[in-house]
């Protein structure tokens, strides 16, 4: 996740090396802390068969990651000859060009603490459950492998020319909070919704959100919440027309929208491909 850092961090950043990378330190979770994302586990296992892409069950399967938080270090030795990407270790947020840096490298990092009970419906920061269950098994899939490290090589460059602001918004609205569309409906492929209790059959069953057509410049131009559940979601066909779309130099696309009044969260335009007007956004007009 990128952006956001305004308030104080909350994971412990003073022993980081240079590239804001931490030992994972993994015998010091304690049982209560495995029992926890036991639990969370149990609960996102119990939604996933029904509302994630087939991408992801398929590897979740595979994984086998329920009994309690994982090593790192065990799931790179899969990771590795599936993808050749590597999890690092971090305190949590990291900036901006030290995350691109990484993914441009086919590193993920994933955050090392794990939220508290209190927190088991919602977190501010992203922390190991969202990291790890929304983004590693992703991760798997070849074509999203490549989409990521692209990702992470346009970060810098959009670092470069002032656009992070916009490419984020590609992030948010694909890595995070996805939609693809499937002979059974429309599943989730977004992380930010894959380790959600709520959301995970909100974006698919709710009424009320707008569902929209993957559009590359109008997503890069559409504001997003941060702290309530999505009022619009963006639907892809397949990994491919993500992975397409996304190749073309980004540069006259940031030309092209800097500068212009980003839409509302909540918006559909006339030229969107609409999958599904939401009622919150009927309700307004
Ligand atoms: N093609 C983009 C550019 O030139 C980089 C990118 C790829 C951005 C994939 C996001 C996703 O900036
Ligand atoms: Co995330």
């Amino acid at each position: 996740m990128t952006g956001e850092t305004a308030h104080k961090l909350r994971g412990d950043y003073s022993r980081m090396r240079p590239d804001h990378t931490v030992d994972q330190e993994w015998e010091s979770y304690t049982p209560a802390q495995h029992e926890l994302w036991r639990r969370l586990y149990g609960r996102q296992m119990k939604l996933v068969p029904q509302y994630a892409s087939d991408e992801f069950c398929d590897t979740l399967a595979t994984l086998n990651f329920g009994e309690g938080i994982p090593r790192f270090e065990a799931i790179n030795r899969m990771l590795g000859p599936a993808t050749n990407w590597q999890l690092v270790a971090v305190p949590g947020l990291v900036p901006d060009l030290t995350f691109f840096d990484h993914l441009a490298n086919r590193r993920f990092p994933v955050t090392v603490w794990l939220r508290d009970p209190e927190e088991f419906d919602y977190i501010v920061e992203p922390d190991v459950f969202h990291d790890f269950f929304g983004h590693v098994p992703m991760l798997f899939n070849p074509v999203f492998a490549d989409y990521m490290q692209s990702y992470g090589r346009g970060g810098i460059k959009a670092h470069e020319l002032g656009a992070i602001e916009m490419l984020s918004r590609l992030y948010w609205y694909t890595v995070e909070f996805g939609l693809i569309e499937t002979p059974r409906g429309l599943r989730t492929y977004g992380a930010g919704i894959l380790s959600s209790g709520g959301e995970i059959s909100y974006c698919v069953e709710s009424p009320e959100p707008n569902r929209i057509g993957f559009d590359l410049l109008r997503i890069m131009r559409t504001n997003y919440k941060i702290d309530t559940y999505q009022e619009t979601y963006f639907v892809i066909r397949d990994f491919e027309q993500l992975f397409e779309a996304t190749a073309p130099d980004f540069t006259p696309y940031y030309d092209e929208l800097r500068g212009k009044e980003p839409y509302p969260a909540w918006a559909v335009l006339a030229s969107d491909q609409v999958y599904q007007r939401g009622t919150a956004t009927a309700r307004r007009a």
